[in-house]
């Protein structure tokens, strides 16, 4: 066994840590000064993303399967930096099309995942349990903006799933005073979001493709809208719900402004300075046509307000992405 650090005031156990979303919550735990224990399985994040901790002494990466449990897995790391105090749960099973081929999967994973960090927090003392819920808990919402008082009617199993977890961090609060907070997360962009997957964010792809000079396709006729939240506002909410004892949510993580669809794809291209033409497919099926957030709650709660305006955004995405040496022919349609 290692030596045992100087224990720091506090650790943090981010489960799904190797992520689009979870590397940049350690990057921001260990700026400020506290330790991070992630728990990964490389389903979908990637080691890239911490690559440039390694070797940290506040920082322990251990590779593991949240639905195996958390006890044995994080076991050494906890015993060098000290007990967890904060379990940020962002583990899961990232794809709603996913959800819907393989709904036992899904609830395996996004909802039976939730359940042993849970347990894992209740038995080993941890103070807060921030979980990474979805707007995806609303299904088809059709009044705008949409506010968390709103009855949760989800279409997908990624849905139920997330709305599942959320009754359960109630449970674990109301039963075993174990303090939660769930953050129902908009659409979340910015560096180290995977454009080449067909599931990926609308962003990364335009951005990814901008750069390329290949077409933008929207869609449909790209006036449906959506809450685009840069990744670094998404952090600065998880971190003030793990401030607050109280606080337990679900709170809305959005910007409280529409983009549509249209506007984000010639914002991209003026950003990018491409010549990426914008061409237009037919509508996905089944597909909400409006999405965005009241974002009230979070701010009287949490005093969370996102500060990072799209355009603003969209350059630091840009600016992000190593040069890719493949040519443009060969990238995927
Ligand atoms: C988002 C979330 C999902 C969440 C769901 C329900 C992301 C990446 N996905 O899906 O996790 O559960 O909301 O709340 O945040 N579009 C194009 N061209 C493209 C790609 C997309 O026009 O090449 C359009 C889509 O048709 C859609 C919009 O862009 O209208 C956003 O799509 P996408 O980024 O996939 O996110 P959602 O469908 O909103």
């Amino acid at each position: 066994m290692l030596p045992r650090m100087a224990t720091p005031s506090r650790v943090f156990l981010v489960t799904g840590g190797a992520g689009f979303i979870g590397s940049h919550v350690v990057e921001r735990v260990l700026a400020l000064g506290d330790a991070a224990v992630v728990v990964d399985n490389f389903s979908t994040g990637r080691r890239e993303n911490l690559a440039h901790l390694a070797g940290h002494d506040r920082f322990r990466l251990v590779e593991a399967n949240v639905v195996d449990g958390l006890w044995a897995a994080v076991k050494p790391a906890v015993e060098h930096l000290g007990p967890a105090t904060h379990l940020v749960h962002l583990a899961a099973q990232t794809s709603v099309v996913s959800s819907v081929q393989n709904p036992v999967d899904d609830v395996r994973i996004n909802y039976g995942a939730t359940v042993h960090a849970l347990e894992y927090a209740r038995h080993n003392g941890v103070q807060k349990v921030v979980f990474a819920s979805s707007a995806a808990t609303y299904g088809d919402e059709t009044e705008m903006p949409i506010a968390e008082a709103r009855a949760s009617a989800p279409v997908s199993p990624y849905g139920i799933n997330k709305l599942g977890s959320e009754l359960f961090l109630h449970y674990y609060r109301q039963v075993h005073g174990l303090p939660t907070t769930a953050l129902r997360f908009f659409n979340v962009y910015g560096p180290r979001q995977d454009p080449r997957s067909p599931y990926s964010g609308v962003i990364s792809v335009f951005v990814d493709r901008a750069v390329r000079g290949l077409p933008l396709t929207i869609f449909g006729d790209g006036t449906q809208t959506r809450d685009f939240v840069f990744v670094e506002d998404v952090v600065r909410a998880i971190l003030a719900a793990c401030e607050q004892s109280g606080a337990p949510g679900p709170y809305n993580v959005g910007t409280g402004r529409p983009t549509s669809i249209t506007d984000l794809a010639k914002a991209i291209v003026a950003a990018t300075g491409s010549a990426s033409p914008i061409q237009h497919a037919p509508s996905r099926a089944g597909e909400i046509v409006h999405s965005y957030a009241n974002v009230d709650a979070a701010r009287m709660a949490l005093g969370f307000r996102a500060e990072v305006a799209l355009e603003e955004g969209l350059a630091r995405t840009q600016s992000s992405l190593a040069p890719d040496p493949s040519p443009a022919t060969s990238a995927a349609s």
